[in-house]
């Protein structure tokens, strides 16, 4: 499988970002070229560079007019630049000319403070040139009055007073770029692209399904994006009904008591056979309401709508749903694959870092037992995919995607296909994750396990030691942990035994044999494990 995501739709082949100082256009502008991979520039700082003097200094020393003058000098050799973001000076958009030659084939967004955060903002910032020496406020208010007929006619209005700028970025990203690619065009379909909400819409839209719609989102996520999102869709459609339920995404809600919430919950807003409940949120809330979608009536339809990445390339495919019982993880549950699953990159720029690398984990994992080439473009573009660069994040995602697809296809319920393979590092892993009384992340911890798993496999010579090196390398590049230093075998394999005893479960480990080939291995007992580990240790 290759992917060069021919399918990546820009509306627009640049941007302009119009705004008052202090509105924040510098700093947004940078972090969309980071995304897109284009060139930033800042007019202002282009000005100061050329003349070798600030702003402040030319207003003083020159006169505004000059200034202009040295602006609309720099909008025509603009002109004809494209795949760039361009931050304006505050006053650039005022001359009508600036405005024809920018403007055109831009999408042009404004970005509206108010006056109290632009104040905030300019606290401290004494280059600013029309405020020099003038009573701030007034002067911004007067400014802004001057401008408001320009500014509030710009095409792409955001509010920007509450919102961060990867925020900000995002909400452009959403009037910039689409793209739609089914790669499961079965009976559970999955959609991966950027900006899905018209897809979800013709997906509410034709399968009847009664009103109100349920979504269960993620507190954080609906703050920061979530809200957003699903109000794109109200404004697609009039008739568009919804019950927002929002919960903590920690592994506590990942209990039987949730899922009777959420069941009293639906019931309470009338929820009946033909009801929707569309999953906004990690991993946790995608397990959970998966669990309640398969429970409540004996199976309501369900829509997966992840935001993170390793909802977006595991968790959220496949259909596994349930809580834990105490502290054995997923212990209830039932396989439930969602009619719909969405992977939209773009819900992921908000996520943090560490959630981030959680994801690649699990890409890097399905990586390792079923794509060499995957392995190799991983090696290759891993930090591309952590710093969210569009391009090579949805290539990722979809890879990733397709790779747990044809898998989870083929033996949807785990019994004699190659399912089982998915479980690599999971043994270890969830061991590891509950011990550390879930300070580590899932892709952490499973990170670790596939590390013991690929030492194992060296150990019994069912791998080259090259295999080991080269999971090491990728996921230290990941800044992953590779090890754990608080927690010994001794306790990982007796948590693992534990558990095995409890659930009367055959241990079968997942051992790579090569990178993009793995094998499931019944283990007869821990202590053979222990056997290995301690003659590895005697060698090493
Ligand atoms: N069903 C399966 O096949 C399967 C596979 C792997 C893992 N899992 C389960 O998935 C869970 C872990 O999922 P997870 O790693 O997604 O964790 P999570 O659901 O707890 O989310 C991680 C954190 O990210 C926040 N968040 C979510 N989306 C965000 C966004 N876009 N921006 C900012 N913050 C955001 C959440 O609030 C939370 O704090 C574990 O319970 C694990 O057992 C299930």
């Amino acid at each position: 499988m290759q992917h060069n995501n021919k399918n990546l739709n820009f509306h627009f082949p640049r941007v302009v970002l119009a705004g008052m100082m202090g509105s924040g256009k510098t700093t947004v502008a940078k972090i969309l070229a980071g995304y897109l991979d284009w060139d930033f520039i800042d007019t202002d700082r282009l000005i100061e560079g050329e003349f070798g003097k600030t702003v402040r200094e030319i207003f003083e020393q020159k006169g505004e007019q000059f200034f202009r003058d040295l602006e609309q000098k720099l909008v025509v050799e603009l002109g004809s630049k494209r795949f760039c973001i361009i931050a304006t000076g505050g006053g650039m958009i005022v001359s009508e000319q600036n405005r024809r030659t920018l403007f055109d084939d831009s999408l042009v967004v404004h970005l509206n403070s108010s006056i109290q955060r632009l104040l905030e903002r300019l606290n401290n910032v004494s280059n600013r040139p029309l405020l020099a020496n003038k009573e701030k406020q007034e002067e911004l208010q007067k400014i802004y009055q001057s401008r408001a007929k320009i500014y509030e006619g710009l095409p792409v209005q955001i509010l920007a007073d509450n919102k961060s700028s990867i925020q900000i970025a995002q909400e452009i990203l959403f009037h910039l770029v689409n793209s739609h690619e089914v790669i499961s065009p079965k009976k559970h379909t999955v959609h991966v692209g950027c900006n899905l909400t018209r897809e979800l819409k013709k997906i509410l839209e034709n399968k009847k399904i009664s009103s109100p719609v349920f979504i269960l989102a993620d507190e954080k996520f609906w703050k920061l994006a979530g809200q957003f999102y699903i109000g794109k869709l109200k404004k697609r459609s009039q008739k568009f009904d919804s019950v927002p339920i929002l919960l903590p995404s920690s592994e506590e809600s990942k209990s039987i008591e949730t899922v009777n919430f959420l069941w009293e919950k639906m019931i309470e807003h009338h929820a009946d056979r033909s009801s929707c409940l569309v999953v906004l949120g990690g991993g946790v809330l995608g397990d959970v309401g998966g669990f309640v979608a398969s429970t409540l009536f004996r199976g309501i339809r369900l829509i997966q709508i992840p935001t993170t990445l390793l909802a977006q390339i595991d968790s959220s495919i496949g259909g596994k749903t349930g809580v834990n019982l105490g502290e054995i993880k997923n212990m209830v549950g039932t396989f439930y694959p969602a009619g719909n699953t969405l992977l939209d990159p773009l819900l992921l720029l908000t996520l943090p870092q560490r959630e981030m690398r959680s994801g690649v984990a699990e890409m890097i994992k399905v990586a390792l037992l079923g794509d060499k080439k995957f392995f190799e473009f991983l090696e290759k573009e891993i930090d591309s995919i952590l710093d969210c660069k569009i391009v090579k994040l949805q290539q990722a995602v979809t890879w990733a995607a397709e790779i747990k697809v044809k898998i989870f296809e083929q033996d949807l319920f785990e019994k004699d296909g190659n399912r089982i393979l998915l479980n690599l590092g999971h043994t270890f892993g969830h061991a590891i994750e509950v011990l550390s009384n879930y300070e580590l992340r899932h892709g952490e911890a499973v990170a670790i396990g596939m590390v013991l798993a690929t030492k194992l496999s060296v150990r019994m010579n069912l791998c080259q030691s090259q295999v080991l090196d080269r999971l090491t390398n990728l996921l230290l590049q990941a800044k992953l942990p590779i090890e754990i230093s608080d927690l010994s075998k001794e306790k990982i394999l007796s948590k693992i035994e534990k558990d095995k005893k409890r659930t009367f479960q055959q241990l079968r480990f997942v051992f790579p044999r090569d990178i993009g080939k793995a094998e499931a291995i019944v283990v007869k007992s821990i202590d053979q494990l222990m056997q290995v580990f301690d003659e590895g240790a005697k060698h090493s």
